[in-house]
Parts: structure tokens; C-alpha cells; sequence
């Protein structure tokens, strides 16, 4: 396989996503919970419901949207999981019945949209699924250039008496694309994951949230509040459709 599309993530990631050292969701649960108010919430690539299932719990109505049928068959099989409507739809477009409250999209799956226009239209199908007052959630890192050396950086992750985990990645800064490899050796064998992203400038994204009908109202350098300065790492924007 050469090309990424849509399903890539979740074909090649799904057996070992839940066992990854993500963030513990509790701070962005908080954030999202005091957004969606009554609710309904839509979360824009829901996977295995990292976030979503907490957020059910919390009372809030959540439905999912994913292209992975692997990803949501994780979410299916927890506690709480099987109840979240979620449908099969790809982020870079889409229409939904009805109108949410809060839209999200969160740990950096804005950049799994892989061009300009893709993540446009993603701002432009959320600003329609909003109600108006509606807010839309995104959390993603901050871009760093200055990690490339000549366009390209590795980094071994771990290392182990029988496996080796290293990261390869090529950066091309004229399209904001990263090619990204997780390389496992392990058994006799290595096992590739890749990451292809488009990242995206907060400028950029206040400027697609523009462009398709939503104001640019708050961004924080993480789900606890923390001030966005040059030093974060973390970028949490909030938009909102306006009333009228
Ligand atoms: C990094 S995971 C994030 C899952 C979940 N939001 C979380 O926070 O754990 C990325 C998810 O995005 C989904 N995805 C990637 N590209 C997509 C697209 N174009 N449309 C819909 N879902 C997509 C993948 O299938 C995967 O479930």
C-alpha cells in the first residue's frame, strides 16, 4: 500500500491504538463537557472512544463519526460503547440531521485531513452541523519545524533486550506535510505504522474557521486552561457559529 486514504489510519493502527500511551482524557473531558451544555455532541473521528465513552458517562449525548470499521469495533466491544451512534463518514465532508451543540476533534486528527482544501471542508460540513451559539473543539500540537534536520528526523523510542522502536519521519515544509514510520522490531520481524499529516498553523486554522462561518473565540495551550504561548506544545482553539 502507497497511497494513504482515509482508512489507512485505522487499518494499521487498531490492534495496538488502546495500548498507546495517550493522554489521560479527564482534563479534556471537563473542557468538553462544559461546552456541549444540553448537548447533543458530535466528536469528529471518535475511534476506540478514548474520549467519547468518559464523556457519555458525564451525561452528555455524544454520537461519532470514523472511516475506520476497525477502530469502531474496539469502541463497540467497551462498556458503554456499543450505545454511542456512530457512522461511517469521512471528516473532510460530511452532513449530518440535525444540529449539535459542540462539534470536537481532538488529538491532532485535523492533520490527518492531508490537504488545505480537505481540512477547509471539514471547517465548512462542522459550521453546518452546528447549532447556532454552537462551539467547535480542536486540539492538535503545535507545528515545530525546527526538529527537522535537512527535512527529515528519527528517533528510537524504545529499546528493548529483543525489540527496538524507532520513529522515521520526512518533512515537506512547502505542503505542511509530515511522513510519519513507527518502526517496531520484534520476533524476527519489523512491523511498520505510519502517520501521513498535513499540520496546520493556529493562524491557518482561525483563518479556515473564518472562511467557513465560525469565529475564532479562545485558544489555550491545553484542556486545563493553560495560557498558548510560543513554549506550548499543545494548541486547544475553540470557534463558535455565531447566533446569527
Ligand atoms: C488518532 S485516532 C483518534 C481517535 C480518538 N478521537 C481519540 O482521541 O482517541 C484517529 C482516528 O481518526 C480516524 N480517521 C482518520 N482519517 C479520517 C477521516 N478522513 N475521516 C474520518 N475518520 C478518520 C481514524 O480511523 C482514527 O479512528
Amino acid at each position: 500500500m502507497d497511497v494513504w486514504d482515509a482508512q489507512t489510519y485505522g487499518s494499521r493502527w487498531h490492534e495496538i491504538y488502546d495500548g498507546l500511551p495517550w493522554p489521560e482524557p479527564t482534563a479534556a473531558v471537563d473542557f468538553l463537557a462544559k461546552l456541549a451544555a444540553d448537548g447533543p455532541a458530535l466528536e469528529l473521528a471518535i475511534g476506540t472512544g478514548r474520549v467519547a465513552i468518559p464523556l457519555v458517562q458525564r451525561g452528555v449525548e455524544v454520537h461519532g463519526l470514523d472511516t475506520s470499521p476497525e477502530m469502531v469495533a474496539q469502541l463497540r466491544a467497551k462498556d458503554g460503547g456499543a450505545d454511542i451512534p456512530v457512522r461511517t463518514a469521512d471528516i473532510a465532508a460530511f452532513t449530518v440531521e440535525g444540529e449539535y451543540a459542540l462539534a470536537f476533534l481532538v488529538l491532532n486528527t485535523l492533520y490527518a485531513l492531508q490537504t488545505q482544501e480537505e481540512q477547509l471542508s471539514c471547517f465548512r460540513s462542522v459550521a453546518a452541523a452546528l447549532c447556532p451559539g454552537g462551539h467547535f473543539v480542536v486540539e492538535a500540537f503545535m507545528p515545530d519545524p525546527t526538529r527537522f534536520r535537512r527535512n527529515s528526523w528519527t528517533q528510537v523510542h524504545q529499546v528493548g533486550l529483543d525489540h527496538v522502536l524507532i520513529e522515521a519521519d520526512q518533512h515537506d515544509p512547502s505542503t505542511q506535510r509530515i511522513l510519519e514510520q513507527h518502526i517496531h522490531f520484534r520476533q524476527g520481524k519489523a512491523e511498520l505504522f505510519p502517520a501521513f499529516l498535513r499540520y496546520t498553523w493556529p493562524s491557518e486554522m482561525d483563518l479556515m474557521a473564518r472562511l467557513a462561518g465560525l469565529e475564532p473565540i479562545e485558544r489555550f495551550g491545553g484542556w486545563a486552561g493553560e495560557p498558548f504561548t510560543a513554549q506550548s506544545g499543545n494548541v486547544v482553539s475553540v470557534f463558535r457559529r455565531p447566533e446569527s
